[in-house]
């Protein structure tokens, strides 16, 4: 029996497959909550949470993305260590990169995000997504089975930002094989994983930019390439690179975790397969409610910058607050039966899946939208979706695994089996 008050959660396997139990005995001891190891406090209570992801003044996002590892680069001292984040911030892991930014520089990153995605862009995007569903549906639908992270999730969500960032169609198939979402069959996997993906993302963009620059043309490579900082001041190519990179690493694997689990409520549950085929606009709501239940990133983090208190918690400066989405949204105090899949639930739109606050993802609505098209797709297409259950056992005994870090949540691989539309 697993000891949860002397846990280890960040290497625990025991957590993996249901982090959720932890998560409550967390949450009923306190809401926040200092773990016992490296220096972290669990924030698991809603309104705490919101509290955090508000504050960003108190709460630095320096390790939001990794977490404790590795320890930082030097000693905290006293109450307020602002000088001190300032002083080592290159060496912190993806400091480059948006999410980590504090303000005044994350607000004048981020407002180039707001002017390439526009509505105008994002409804393009959109139309592109329901050729591109079909296209990728096309792939597989005759043999009756895929396995849908791989050849479905990611390349889809893969495309999807390759042409939101206004990628050429003629590139789009290099992009698949060099980021390792190759047509089944297209390549040998041990060919793709020549490709280092960062590398090669890095140097496209640099070109396309480059060249857009130097002889601009009427398309979205060239808005990305002309857009300015709100005092009117031009970018490095560089930083417009890291940007369009960090879209691809933020998108991608994230929902293509959604259009799993969503996958996999379907074809476990045919009453309410049954009901979304036969009511579509259920489906919205359908996918909030997967993304307060299976939310697809389960720890974020930030580094307190002040000392400060929370829910009557001392918490010192320098310390690491891991907020949990994946357990926030199963609050009893803010969701009724919490741990029960409701495709009515009125307010589970409240959900913190995407954050809140300044750093608040900026493709939500795209990852809602990807969703929404895939599961409209797949319900037309189809007429009966189940578990393959040579890969996932029959009912009862169901072997599903999922991926063993403390920051995502999501399942590794989903075999599934369908009758195509007549
Ligand atoms: C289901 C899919 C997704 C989930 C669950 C998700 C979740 C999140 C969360 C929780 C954050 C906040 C991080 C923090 O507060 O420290 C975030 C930030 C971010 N996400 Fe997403 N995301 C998803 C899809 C996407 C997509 C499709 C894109 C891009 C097209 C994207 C781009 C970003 C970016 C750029 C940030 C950083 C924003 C900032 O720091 O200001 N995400 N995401």
């Amino acid at each position: 029996m697993t000891d949860f008050d002397t846990l280890d959660y960040f290497t625990d396997p025991a957590v993996v497959d249901d982090p959720h139990v932890y998560f409550d005995h967390l949450r009923q001891q306190c809401p926040v909550k200092h773990l016992p190891v490296y220096n972290v406090v669990a924030v698991t209570g809603y309104d705490e949470a919101v509290e955090v992801l508000r504050d960003a003044d108190t709460f630095s996002n320096i390790i939001a993305p990794i977490g404790p590892f590795p320890p930082l680069p030097f000693q905290p001292e006293g109450d307020d260590i602002s000088a001190q984040i300032e002083e080592f911030r290159d060496q912190f892991p993806l400091a480059e990169h948006l999410v980590t930014f504090d303000p005044p520089m994350h607000q004048r990153t981020r407002s180039l995000l707001g002017k390439l995605l526009t509505p105008r862009r994002i409804k393009e995007n959109e139309e592109f997504l329901w050729g591109l569903a079909d296209r990728q549906i096309d792939e597989f639908l005759d043999a009756g089975k895929c396995e849908l992270m791989r050849e479905y999730g990611q390349p889809f969500a893969l495309l999807t930002i390759a042409d939101l960032l206004g990628v050429p169609a003629e590139d789009h198939e290099m992009f698949r094989v060099h980021l390792g979402a190759q047509k089944p069959g297209a390549m040998s996997e041990a060919d793709a994983m020549v490709a280092n993906p960062l590398e090669f993302l890095d140097a496209k963009f640099t070109a396309y930019l480059e060249d857009r620059r130097a002889e601009p043309r009427s398309d979205v490579l060239t808005s990305l390439a002309e857009a300015t900082y709100p005092d009117g001041t031009t970018p490095e190519i560089i930083e417009l690179v890291r940007l369009a990179t960090f879209l691809f690493g933020a998108g991608q694997d994230t929902t293509a975790r959604l259009i799993t689990a969503a996958l996999q409520r379907i074809a476990e549950d045919a009453e309410l397969q049954k009901q979304l085929r036969e009511d579509r606009s259920l489906i919205p709501n359908f996918v909030e409610e997967m993304l307060r239940m299976e939310g697809p990133v389960k720890s974020d983090f930030r580094l307190t910058r002040t000392s400060t208190t929370l829910a009557g918690v001392e918490i010192p400066a320098g310390t690491t607050v891991m907020v949990n989405p994946g357990a926030v949204n199963r609050d009893p105090r803010r969701f009724e039966d919490p741990h029960e899949f409701d495709v009515d639930r009125h307010n589970a739109r409240e959900h913190l899946a995407f954050g809140k606050g300044i750093h608040s993802c900026p493709g939500g609505p795209l990852s809602r939208t990807e969703a929404r098209i895939t599961i409209e797709r797949f319900l037309d297409r189809t007429t009966d979706i189940t578990i393959s259950e040579e890969h996932h056992g029959p009912v009862g005994e169901r072997r599903y695994s999922y991926e063993p870090t403390y920051i995502l949540r999501g399942l590794t691989a989903l075999h599934l089996e369908f009758v195509p539309a007549p």
